[in-house]
């Protein structure tokens, strides 16, 4: 048989306590949707049996129908998918049930052994009704109590079956916990009064519970009412029994959670750099300290990162350059392993990333640590798999990110690299000073005036489906990253290359009425003067971002420049473009096509 594997990148939730379990599943759910939203589905187990809806599509969809017709049981489970492979269809959507039916299980992460179990299931007479990797895991818990298994002992038994990487939730009819169980993938348990809610994140129960226990690998857990028990698994490395640790305070607010009057959480995310950013520089880390200090000692010095955190990788290296003349490689996470073999015994790796838990980046951490390179993390989810990887953590502290693209974690993560590289200087106050001046400049650049601004520059480009981004040294990481938010939320081929580069190759790409924009700074507007009237030359349409206007600018963008700093405010005025682009397409800036914002699968 041609066995398809689905693995899974997802989103899941469990809820057990004294209130009805769908109504909190769909909410919970909701806020897990930054991701993946292909698919989701929720099962509630009550006297009347097992309640199992499934649905392709958002939350918000699915939501009137499921609450209608739920039933009150107070346990369930619930998945919102991102299919990687495999179709996002209604038999792929979670959660899986056992052939009885009796047992559901939501799982996020890859079990590689997935052909081999479902082989042997099969061979044992277990009806297969999804091509996911995830439906071995209640065929498997199946077997083991028809094998005469006590439920505890057959989720016990899961470490010793599955390879790969998995967080699971379980549950079976008739008995009152669910059963939980992580390895290499995201799950943590929010505590209440009386009721538990593992979930992949901590965003998704915020609103009902302010406490977190954060669960360790391949032990396997049952939790019910009163409380939460450690089973006896394979790599346990504890006894069996009640789990007595005491759950750990949440230092995430509500709001944080909420959209309060914006109508998408990019724009809000957007719109409070001005106040994440000047936190960070307020009270900067205590660990910066520590992480300086690894960096001096370096005999040389990686940075790694995926997507907008490489972006901000590379700006780490423009400034160990400019500020320190310090040579370092910034390297996009995926492809670490390719260079791994260069590094040498004092090595130090920079790794950065919102979420803590991108697989890529996962991976280049392992790799380095194995080489024995020393590990500094810059991270804004608390309590995620990088902060446990790294020898030193630099909280990023702007507060959880639900938009899937990366807006204010990327100016928080250029801002600890300014207070980061400032600790080497011999003005350490220079950074500090710069970042403040490009801080004061948010206020100017998300006015209503300058949003208004932004949004005929967005009226301008809407109807074109391509666009060039260019810059050079530090404004060339702004073009990259404005490239990647224009791609991501409004689906238009944005491209950004160094200025010097359109000579050889993408000077091909403009024809009459291409729109281009350009980034520059007070030193380069010259040489951006230059760049511009080439491209005017072959009908280029010219946009410009930099302290004064070119003489050919169509529309101008006024950045004040900050020095190096520029960057931290730069990015703006392409967030929210990218932002404009998403809403003139008619399209949801805040669930992307074939995106999903943490992916935790290589
Ligand atoms: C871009 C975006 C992605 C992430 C990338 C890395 O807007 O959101 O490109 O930047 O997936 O994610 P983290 O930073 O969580 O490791």
């Amino acid at each position: 048989m041609q066995y398809n594997c689905a693995r899974e990148m997802c989103g899941i939730a469990g809820y057990v306590g004294h209130r009805p379990a769908a109504p909190v599943l769909v909410d919970c759910l909701q806020r897990l949707e930054y991701r993946g939203y292909d698919s989701c589905g929720i099962a509630v187990v009550s006297d009347a049996g097992v309640f199992l809806r499934r649905s392709v599509g958002p939350i918000a969809e699915f939501r009137e129908e499921v609450l209608s017709a739920a039933p009150t049981g107070t346990i369930g489970l619930g998945h919102t998918r991102w299919a990687t492979h495999g179709r996002a269809d209604l038999a792929n959507a979670h959660p899986h049930a056992s052939c009885d039916g009796a047992v559901l299980v939501v799982h996020n992460g890859v079990i590689e052994n997935a052909f081999e179990l479902r082989e042997r299931l099969v061979r044992q007479g277990h009806r297969f009704t999804s091509d996911t990797d995830s439906e071995v895991v209640p065929h498997l818990l199946e077997q083991g109590l028809t094998e005469g298994l006590s439920m505890d002992e057959a989720v016990s038994k899961l470490p010793s079956q599955l390879v790969g990487s998995y967080a699971i939730v379980a549950v079976r009819q008739g008995q009152d916990e669910l059963f939980v169980l992580r390895k290499g993938s995201p799950l943590v348990v929010g505590v209440g009064e009386g009721e538990y809610f593992p979930a992949s994140d901590i965003p998704s129960f915020l609103p009902y519970a302010q406490r977190v226990i954060y669960l360790s690998e391949d032990e396997p857990f049952a939790i019910g009412r009163s409380g939460i028990r450690r089973l006896q698994g394979a790599g346990a490395s504890r006894p069996a029994g009640p789990y007595l640790e005491v759950p750990e305070p949440v230092s995430l607010n509500v709001e944080s959670v909420s959209k309060g009057s914006f109508q998408h959480f990019m724009i809000k995310e957007i719109m409070e750099q001005v106040g994440t950013i000047g936190r960070l520089l307020e009270s900067p880390p205590a660990t910066l300290a520590t992480a300086s200090e690894l960096l001096r000692g370096a005999q040389s010095i990686k940075f790694v990162g995926a997507g907008t955190s490489y972006h901000a990788s590379l700006y780490g290296q423009f400034l160990l350059a400019t500020t320190l003349h310090l040579d370092s490689e910034a390297c996009v996470s995926s492809e670490f392993q390719f260079r791994a073999d260069a590094l040498r015994p004092g090595a130090v790796v920079v790794a950065l990333s919102q979420s803590g838990e991108t697989a890529d980046t996962l991976q280049a951490v392992r790799i380095a640590r194995d080489r024995g390179a020393r590990v500094i993390a810059l991270v804004n989810s608390e309590g995620s798999s990088l902060t446990r990887a790294a020898e030193v953590v630099i909280p990023l502290r702007s507060g959880p990110e639900l938009s899937v693209a990366a807006t204010k974690s990327y100016t928080s993560q250029l801002v600890a690299l300014t207070l980061l590289v400032e600790r080497l200087s011999p003005d350490p106050m220079e950074g500090a000073r710069t970042a403040l001046e490009a801080r004061d400049s948010l206020l100017e650049l998300t006015s209503d005036a300058a949003r208004a601004h932004i949004a005929s520059l967005a009226h301008n480009l809407a109807r074109h489906s391509q666009l060039l981004l260019i810059g050079r040294g530090g404004n060339y990481v702004t073009a990259l990253e404005a490239a990647l938010k224009i791609k991501e939320v409004a689906g238009v081929a944005a491209q950004a290359f160094p200025g010097g580069e359109m000579k050889h190759g993408p000077l091909a790409l403009v024809a009459e009425g291409s729109p281009v924009i350009l980034f520059y700074d007070r030193s380069q507007v010259d040489q951006a003067e230059l760049a511009a009237s080439e491209l005017i030359t072959r009908g280029a349409v010219i946009y410009t971002v930099g302290p004064q206007p070119l003489r050919s600018s169509s529309l101008h963008v006024r950045v004040h420049d900050a020095g190096a700093a520029t960057a931290i405010s730069q990015i703006i005025p392409m967030q929210l473009l990218a932002y404009e682009l998403a809403k003139l397409r008619q399209l949801d800036p805040d669930h992307p096509k074939n995106l999903a914002k943490s992916v935790t699968v290589l």
